[in-house]
């Protein structure tokens, strides 16, 4: 049998095996009845407002949803604060005294923040940005590193009712300026610097560079990190500590309207411009909170650590407002999983006792790679939960991560969801569910998912696309400023099809559902990249090449790597007389790093003297894929050749 054959038929073998429940976790497990599935399925709507019955409201919805396809609007007249269930409830009940956010930074230093010195902090920032003129329904953006502010930052905002858009503080300059202006921020809050594998990120002047042109921003605070030298402009840039100083110990929360917006969080779609994606108070609280709840299993005594950062939308749910909706404490890392060493992230287990763990398959598959000799130095025996995000996890990472991560003991919740979604959609219920590595297994109660194939017809066995068919509370509420967009872009792919409900989200995945009904995700089925679980279009970054000034023409694809998941190829079309080589092989990396961040630096560089295109003149993705894979040609320097491109695509019959 060749190796490759019996990779294959090994993959499958580990794709049959199943791992029911360990009944010692089923036992204290926050949902053990399988009822909860049925019940909720009988209604939904009577399912989700037994959650929102355990939120704090000022005021108590009418009606539970109206949904006017593609228009939702979830708990109706019900006034809620964020800040509110997440800190007050905490931190004025008996859980003051409790942690709420652990956190230790790259080079080791620690914080503890009760829920009342959150409160505290949250009180006096909340004022700070009050005085600072930021309102009810302003914009603020968020770029920081990975530190205690950041989440301060947010529920801030959310308690003045605020609309914060957090940056990721590994996107470019260019990448802020876009995001800063699209949403029409006021005011930016982001860091001197961060840690990352023991140099700084120069936040501050790359936030300087965005700031160059950005009309909307008034104030910037900057929070004091690395103590590294940073400009201040006076007026309009003000140091945290100093805003903190002498701002009012309270502030009131502002009652918001259920539908009234949270946050704005900017992904990658199909075009090169990255939308800013609509969440709003009610529906999304609900919903983070209760899967929070059930898919993590949370209890009391838990230290629970999901290693996203806020700059996703993970870091929004799962690290902010599910977990501390459930007055959590939360394990917060700011640096990098092999600083120093390729053990820390196994150290601070151990260390911290940390009980739940919530990472992405990339990550899991580096560990694998570094070998589990940096695993097997430390106690792990705290874990009791495991969980996964962000892109499909192969049988082998996942029979891996539940040995050597969960010592064979702990469930896997390998749980599907977007930003979109703003909640895990899919997933196991770690007391209840057998689950297969490799699957996300089956919907949450209440959620309505079906796998349909392009007439849209349902596919119970098989493959097809993922479609969501009924509404969820934390759904995306639009698309910031273009709401046109929103409905081609998620409501329009089954809806010109005659008996087809005009009701049905597609998601942009790829699914595939076995006997048992077991949803399988096979990624994205549109020009979305996931690179190490991040969003990544191919529009993006083909304007970033074009924008370099020796490049005529690119054309951009994914292509399978073992760690990341999927990895860039860029074919690039060079101006007249620019030479070719490993030098700008190199400059053209930097260029697209220096545009969008470090994620979207390609991985390889094709140069190419043409680029095939269909009669109608779309490019041929899928040729381009296979000779990025090397499953065509092998050998690309042979693409410089105008007459081979033409021959390529002669023989490739593009579907
Ligand atoms: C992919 C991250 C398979 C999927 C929360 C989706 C997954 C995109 C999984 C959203 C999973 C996320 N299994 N694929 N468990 N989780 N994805 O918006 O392609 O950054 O559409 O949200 O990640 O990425 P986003």
């Amino acid at each position: 049998m060749t190796e490759a054959k019996s990779d294959i038929i090994s993959a499958l073998l580990l794709e049959e095996r199943q791992f029911p429940a360990p009944a010692g976790f089923q036992k204290q497990a926050v949902v053990r009845d399988p009822a909860v599935y049925q019940k909720a399925a009988e209604d939904p709507e009577a399912f989700w407002a037994s959650f929102a019955e355990e939120l704090s409201w000022f005021q108590k919805w009418s009606q539970i949803l109206d949904w006017k396809p593609p228009h939702a609007k979830w708990f109706v007249g019900g006034k809620i604060n964020a800040s509110v269930n997440c800190v007050d409830r905490w931190a004025k009940g008996a859980l003051g005294q409790k942690a709420a956010i652990i956190w230790e930074g790259e080079p080791g230093d620690q914080k503890v923040l009760t829920y009342e010195d959150l409160y505290q902090k949250v009180n006096q920032f909340a004022s700070a940005l009050k005085k600072l003129g930021v309102r009810k329904g302003d914009r603020v953006a968020i770029y920081l590193p990975l530190i205690p502010e950041a989440a301060i930052a947010m529920l801030a905002c959310a308690r003045i009712g605020a609309i914060h858009s957090v940056v990721f503080g590994g996107f470019s300059a260019e990448a802020l300026r876009d995001r800063i202006n699209d949403a029409a921020a006021k005011l930016l809050i982001t860091a001197d610097g961060g840690w990352r594998r023991g140099a700084q990120v120069p936040l501050k002047q790359f936030a300087d560079e965005a700031l160059t042109n950005t009309p909307s921003i008034q104030h910037v605070i900057v929070v004091k990190r690395t103590n590294r030298d940073v400009r201040i402009q006076a007026g309009r840039d003000h140091w945290w500590h100093d805003v903190l100083e002498g701002a009012e110990p309270h502030c009131d929360p502002e009652p918001m309207d259920a539908e009234d917006m949270l946050f704005t969080l900017y992904t990658s779609g199909t075009t090169g411009k990255p939308k800013g994606i609509i969440h709003t108070t009610g529906g999304y609280l609900v919903q983070t909170y209760a899967t929070s709840k059930w898919v993590f299993d949370l209890k009391p005594s838990d230290i629970y650590w999901c290693t996203a950062d806020v700059g996703w939308i993970t870091g929004h749910s799962y690290l902010v407002y599910g977990p501390l909706a459930n007055g959590a404490t939360i394990f917060m890392y700011e640096g990098s999983p092999d600083w120093p060493q390729k053990d820390r992230f196994w150290s601070l287990i151990e260390r911290y006792g940390i009980t739940i763990f919530y990472t992405a398959p990339t990550a899991i598959r580096a560990f694998m790679k570094w070998g589990s000799q940096w695993v097997d130095k430390h106690n792990l025996s705290s874990l009791r939960l495991l969980g996964s995000v962000g892109e499909p996890i192969n049988p082998e990472a996942w029979i891996w991560y539940h040995e050597k991560i969960g010592g064979g003991r702990c469930p896997i919740v390998d749980t599907w969801w977007q930003t979109e979604t703003g909640a895990i959609l899919i997933t196991p219920l770690p007391g209840l569910t057998t689950c297969k590595p490799g699957s996300a297994t089956k919907p949450f109660p209440g959620v309505e998912a079906k796998v349909l194939n392009e007439k849209g017809e349902e596919v119970k066995e098989g493959g097809g696309l993922l479609a969501l068919t009924k509404p969820w509370p934390s759904m995306l509420r639009g698309i910031y400023g273009d709401p046109k967009r929103y409905e081609e872009t998620y409501w329009s792919k089954w809806s010109h099809l005659k008996n087809m409900p005009q009701n049905v989200y597609f998601a942009g995945d790829g699914c595939k559902r076995d006997k048992e009904g077991y949803f399988w995700l096979l990624g994205r089925v549109d020009d979305v990249m996931n690179i190490s679980g991040h969003r990544i279009s191919t529009m993006e970054v083909e304007s970033a090449l074009v924008d370099h000034q020796g490049v005529a023409e690119s054309a951009v694809v994914s292509k399978k790597h073992e760690i990341k998941g999927e990895a860039i190829a860029a074919f690039v079309i060079l101006r007249e007389g620019v030479q070719k080589g490993e030098k700008m092989v190199q400059e053209l990396k930097d260029h697209v790093a220096k545009k969008i961040g470090a994620i979207a630096r390609p991985e390889d560089i094709i140069f190419t003297a043409d680029l095939p295109k269909t009669r109608s003149g779309k490019i041929m993705r899928r040729l381009l894929k296979d000779i990025a894979a090397g499953k065509v040609l092998g050998d690309t320097t042979t693409l410089a050749d105008s007459a081979i491109v033409q021959k390529l695509k002669e023989e490739y019959k593009e579907e």
